[in-house]
């Protein structure tokens, strides 16, 4: 599984990226209002940082809107992946963008069948999001499974990009479930790594190999 890292931080994200373990970055208009800079700046020093797909979403709401608006965004760089809402005309400017050789996240997924739809849009990834299907009391791991399921019927190159992700527990079931990414807030993502039992392991090893008198170089 790819991860990548939900925010605009370009601080946090160069921290994370000097681990080695990021594939990539997801923003959203909330993200890019949080990192108070201009979008086109942000997603530039992001681009430049990252190798991987960087999501940046358009803010129009009407086809021609997001085109444009998505041709300028996939004009910052390489990597940048058009991030458009599962909207009847977001589905068609995935479409339209899709064809003109640009990679299109379509983002506000909730179901399995606006999932099908996005795959049929031709849509590069798609963005169903667990954390705010939790929030209202559904199951949203339940989502990502009957997405795999539908994927892996049809054989759809969509890449199934686990969002809205909150725990981690939601990394590991996403995970199970065979999303192919899951994107993360950096905290989410870094406690990734940690159990008290490594760090008091390591405690025992460490005073162990001090009473050795040993030394390895
Ligand atoms: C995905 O691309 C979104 O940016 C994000 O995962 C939404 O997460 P939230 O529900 O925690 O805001």
């Amino acid at each position: 599984m790819k991860f990548f890292v939900d925010t605009a931080d370009v601080a946090e994200i160069r921290e994370l990226a000097e681990t080695g373990l990021l594939d990539g970055v997801t923003t959203n208009p909330s993200l890019i209002m949080k990192a108070g800079r201009p979008i086109a700046d942000v997603i530039a020093e992001i681009c430049h940082i990252t190798p991987g797909p960087v999501s940046a979403e358009v803010a129009a709401i009407d086809f021609e809107g997001m085109l444009n608006e998505g041709r300028k965004l996939a004009a910052i760089a390489r990597n940048v992946a058009v991030k458009v809402p599962l909207t009847l005309d977001g589905l068609k400017a995935c479409r339209k963008l899709t064809d003109e050789g640009r990679m299109v996240n379509v983002t506000l997924c909730f179901t399995a069948n606006q999932a099908l739809l996005a795959a049929k849009a031709g849509a590069t990834f798609i963005s169903p999001f667990i954390g705010r299907l939790d929030d209202i009391g559904l199951d949203g791991m339940e989502l990502i499974e009957e997405i795999r399921a539908i994927y892996d019927n049809y054989d759809f190159g969509t890449q199934l990009l686990a969002a809205s992700i909150r725990t981690p527990n939601h990394v590991k079931l996403a995970a199970m479930a065979g999303a192919d990414v899951a994107t993360v807030p950096p905290a989410v993502l870094k406690s990734l790594l940690k159990h008290p039992l490594t760090d008091k392991g390591l405690e025992l090893f460490l005073a162990d190999w001090r009473k050795t008198g040993q030394s390895i170089v």
